[in-house]
């Protein structure tokens, strides 16, 4: 997670001031010599269980303020995307802190759940064998949006599910050579004038959001019919 946190718009963010990461290791909280944190669950079954006290205990001592946003990595929560990226953002700026909370085994105890979680995030409907990976991904996703971490904020302006493209897909991109293995950029890319690219862009943008991602497209989302090519 470290290691991570280190590298790309995460490390860049972190060394230019605008966060700081405090990764806490659960065990730390564990009250006896073999840092246990897990156990059996009541009624039996297969799968350990993390057990409540250093749950809780882990969140208290890293929550700096009592109205904090303790989010859990669940795939029972609900599913990370822009809109929730974008009120997470609001969230970190407003408050200075978010906690992510990364269960293993079959979970965390659900008194732990009841007494410190806020929230719960989901990366999708699948099951991973522990929250690191989708604590990483809601970081990142945030993190990359606060001001002055891209190089380029314009480039993330446009990107797949923001205001800029209707929520829908992106478009696609090119760069040098013109031409590789037979294959020839778009014409009108190469042809300098503004408007025209900008007006291809969001077409195939559009386009593509028709074909992939039909769920996207603002009149099939109201329920209505698609709208034409
Ligand atoms: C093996 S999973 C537990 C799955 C749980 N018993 C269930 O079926 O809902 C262990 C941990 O990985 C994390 N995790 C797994 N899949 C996830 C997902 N799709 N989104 C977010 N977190 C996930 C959660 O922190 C979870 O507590």
């Amino acid at each position: 997670v470290r290691t991570v946190l280190e590298t790309s718009m995460a490390g860049r963010a972190a060394r230019q001031g605008q966060v700081r990461y405090e990764v806490v290791d659960i065990r730390d909280f564990s009250v006896d010599k073999h840092r246990t944190v897990d156990d059996t669950a009541y009624g039996g079954g297969a799968g350990m269980i993390m057990m409540a006290p250093p749950v809780v205990e882990a969140v208290e001592a890293c929550r700096g303020r009592e109205d904090a946003t303790v989010i859990l990595t669940s795939p029972q929560g609900e599913t990370f995307d822009e809109d929730l990226t974008l009120e997470l953002l609001a969230d970190l700026e407003e408050k200075r802190e978010l906690i992510l909370v990364c269960g293993h085994y079959k979970g965390i105890d659900e008194r732990a759940r009841e007494l410190v979680v806020t929230r719960e995030l989901s990366v999708g409907d699948y099951v991973l064998s522990g929250g690191e990976l989708p604590a990483l991904v809601v970081t990142d996703a945030i993190v990359r949006r606060l001001e002055g971490v891209l190089h380029n904020e314009e480039s993330a302006a446009n990107d797949s599910f923001t205001a800029r493209r209707d929520g829908g897909l992106d478009c696609e991109w090119f760069t040098k050579p013109p031409v590789y293995r037979g294959l020839e950029v778009p014409e009108v890319l190469l042809s300098g004038h503004h408007a025209k690219i900008e007006a291809w862009r969001n077409e195939r943008a559009a386009g593509r959001t028709r074909q992939r991602r039909p769920d996207l497209v603002p009149d099939e989302r109201d329920g209505d019919e698609p709208a034409g090519d």
